[in-house]
């Protein structure tokens, strides 16, 4: 066991039940100023008391995060690429480890892009990054299966997941998909789902139950909390879903809609 990766994991996946609701709002790295986070201060800040950990770039942690807040960071790591460049898997490691250290990060977080042109490069950096996260006691979450022409089934996100916690990943992020049980099960490490796009409230709660159902340690979620209509509901919906397993309509209704 490695004493400070262990600790920081528990710090991000909660002990008590193994669950863990992350706010993610790096979308900025590749898309710029995506709807919601163009005054991260002011639309992210009221959320962070109801989030477990929040993912996003050092330039945003320096400029937009107050240092005094406690909320674990796990910081994005990896980019190189814009949404006006078809082919979004040339990334490499954007930032050092003793840049992450001296934010005092709880985990690091990298894409790699199984089956695309550049799947070595990804899986290469993964491997360098973990090797200097040891180093350091920080974990890394290895982000899988972003991009367009991805066909995000079961076997292709077993695929892709599985390859990310064989190279050394401590978490990994994915998309849920039908048999998601089989994605959990083939995994070694603690496996947490992406929102994805924009869908309607009750939809996204019901993607959180059913991800957590089979087998997910939690949401890494970020444009269905930040995009939301009502952000904050959004947010302590999802949390009663993952870390209290309340149904999706009852978080919908008593929760979202504070009815
Ligand atoms: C993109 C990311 C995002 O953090 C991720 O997609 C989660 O956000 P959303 O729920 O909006 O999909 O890692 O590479």
């Amino acid at each position: 066991m490695d004493y400070g990766i262990e600790n920081r994991l528990a710090r991000i996946i909660k002990p008590k039940d193994g669950k863990t609701v992350m706010l993610a709002v790096d979308h900025g790295y590749f898309m710029g100023p995506t709807g919601g986070l163009e005054n991260i201060n002011k639309s992210i800040t009221p959320l962070l008391e109801y989030a477990d950990s929040l993912m996003l770039t050092r330039g945003i942690l320096r400029s937009q995060i107050d240092p005094k807040i406690d909320i674990p960071i796990v910081l994005r790591v990896s980019g190189g690429t814009s949404i006006l460049n078809d082919d979004l898997s040339d990334e490499d490691i954007t930032v050092s480890m003793e840049d992450a250290v001296r934010l005092n990060v709880s985990a690091v977080a990298l894409s790699i892009f199984i089956g695309s042109k550049n799947e070595r490069q990804g899986i290469i950096n993964l491997s360098k990054l973990v090797d200097k996260g040891y180093k350091y006691g920080i974990p890394v979450l290895a982000v899988t299966a972003v991009g367009r022409e991805m066909g995000r089934d079961e076997r292709y996100l077993s695929l892709a997941v599985r390859i990310a916690a064989e190279t050394g990943a401590s978490i990994v992020k994915t998309y849920y998909c039908e048999d998601f049980d089989r994605v959990v099960e083939t995994c070694p490490v603690p496996v947490v789902v992406a929102g994805g796009k924009k869908t309607g409230e009750s939809d996204a709660l019901k993607l959180a139950y059913d991800a957590v159902k089979h087998g997910a340690a939690g949401v890494d979620m970020g444009r269905n909390i930040f995009q939301s209509e009502k952000p904050a509901n959004m947010i302590k919906a999802v949390r009663a879903v993952v870390h209290e397993g309340i149904a999706p309509e009852e978080a919908y209704n008593k929760i979202y809609n504070n009815k």
